[in-house]
């Protein structure tokens, strides 16, 4: 253990006390308080705040994240912030209701259910953890994944609903040489295997007390969260509209199409528009280019939306610039953004 200090988190006014060994997140983790967060690794700017008085020391992270300028005028990344002295922080991405929503973190053994292709390169995953033990979440957050036989781990959004008798379902797009998606595709975890998981972390949750209408817009694997919530929604019948639009290359990337034609019926205000970057096959009758070139075809007037935007970094920035620029306030736009280890190797600080 370090020395402990007080962080002081502004304009919300609530303390808590971090030791120098953990990150500030860690910290607020630990004592149930939800910051604002994404990767947890320095890699989304998700956690970025303004450091008004104090001195941090910063573990490795991006520059993406985090550039030079910033850092220099006091901006920091409370993933990768260790404090050395007493702290104000200054939250500027804050949601009091997210804040105060935190779900106690759980390490549990998890059993390997099932794995199968949904495509050529995304797998589903199911672990089972035994009901006494049943990991709790909100509809929308992901859990660390431990690599097996080593100290790492990785991130994965649940797609299911919580308290589905203890099970796990995940859907994890495969890279060739992967240190934990490729495992699924070579056997390297199995059926029977056991998995350790911790969480739930994430605040890509859907905001209760909006009743605005919601724009889905995801792409690969970033339909986990997404079909989650979409599968809450129809849980509790909701009656704000509500439209999906998925992004994939070609006609071969798309899978859970009955799923979602039936959550349709479930939703009658459910619109789910998939589009196809690369399709060349003239049967297709769909939505092709980018998913955000057809948002903006189709989508003239989104100022009054809720938008939870999902899957590869740049998708999720190219949207996030499209909603801004339409008069979406960055205030209804939430977020996960599906960093990799190759983002942080790309360009780094430590
Ligand atoms: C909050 C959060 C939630 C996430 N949820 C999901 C999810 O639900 N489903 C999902 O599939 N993933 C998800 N991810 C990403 C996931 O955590 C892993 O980063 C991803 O699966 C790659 O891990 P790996 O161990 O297989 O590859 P690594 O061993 O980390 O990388 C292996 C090799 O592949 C290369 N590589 C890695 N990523 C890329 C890339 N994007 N493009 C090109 N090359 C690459 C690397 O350079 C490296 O050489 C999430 C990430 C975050 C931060
Ligand atoms: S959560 Fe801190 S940079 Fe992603």
């Amino acid at each position: 253990m370090g020395d402990t200090h007080t962080v002081r988190l502004e304009p919300v006014g609530m303390d808590f006390e971090v030791d120098e060994d953990e990150t500030i997140l860690a910290g607020a983790f630990r004592q149930g308080l939800m910051l604002m967060h994404g990767c947890k690794e320095g890699q989304c700017a998700a956690c970025k705040s303004f450091l008004l008085d104090g001195e941090v020391e910063l573990d490795r992270y991006s520059t993406f994240a985090l550039n030079d300028f910033e850092r220099e005028e006091g901006w920091t990344l409370l993933c990768r912030a260790h404090a050395l002295s007493d702290l104000e922080v200054e939250l500027i991405n804050y949601d009091e209701e997210i804040l105060r929503s935190g779900i106690a973190l759980q390490t549990v053994a998890a059993e390997v259910e099932a794995i199968e292709a949904l495509t050529h390169d995304i797998y589903r995953l199911v672990l089972a953890v035994a009901p006494e033990q049943a990991l709790s979440f909100h509809p929308g957050q992901y859990v660390d994944i431990e690599i097996p036989g080593s100290d790492e781990h990785r991130s994965f959004s649940m797609a299911n609903l919580p308290c589905d008798d203890g099970r796990l379902e995940f859907m994890i797009k495969c890279y060739p040489g992967g240190r934990f998606s490729g495992l699924l595709a070579d056997g390297g975890i199995a059926v029977g295997q056991q998995l350790t998981v911790r969480g739930p972390y994430g605040v890509f949750t859907l905001r209760e007390k909006s009743q605005r209408p919601l724009v889905f817009i995801g792409g690969g694997a970033g339909m986990a969260p997404i079909l989650s919530l979409l599968r809450s929604l129809a849980q509790r019948g909701t009656s704000r509209p509500v439209v999906y639009y998925y992004g994939a290359r070609t006609c071969a990337d798309l899978f859970h199409l009955e799923e979602l034609a039936e959550l349709g019926s479930v939703l009658p205000k459910l619109r789910f528009v998939p589009a196809l970057s690369e399709e060349s096959d003239p049967s297709w009758t769909g939505e092709t280019g980018l998913v955000t070139d057809v948002v903006s075809r189709l989508e003239p007037d989104l100022a009054a939306a809720d938008a939870y935007l999902c899957g590869p970094p740049p998708m999720v920035d190219a949207a996030i610039a499209l909603l801004e620029s339409s008069g979406l306030p960055a205030s209804n736009i939430y977020y996960d953004k599906f960093t990799t280890t190759a983002d942080t190797e790309e360009s780094s600080r430590t």
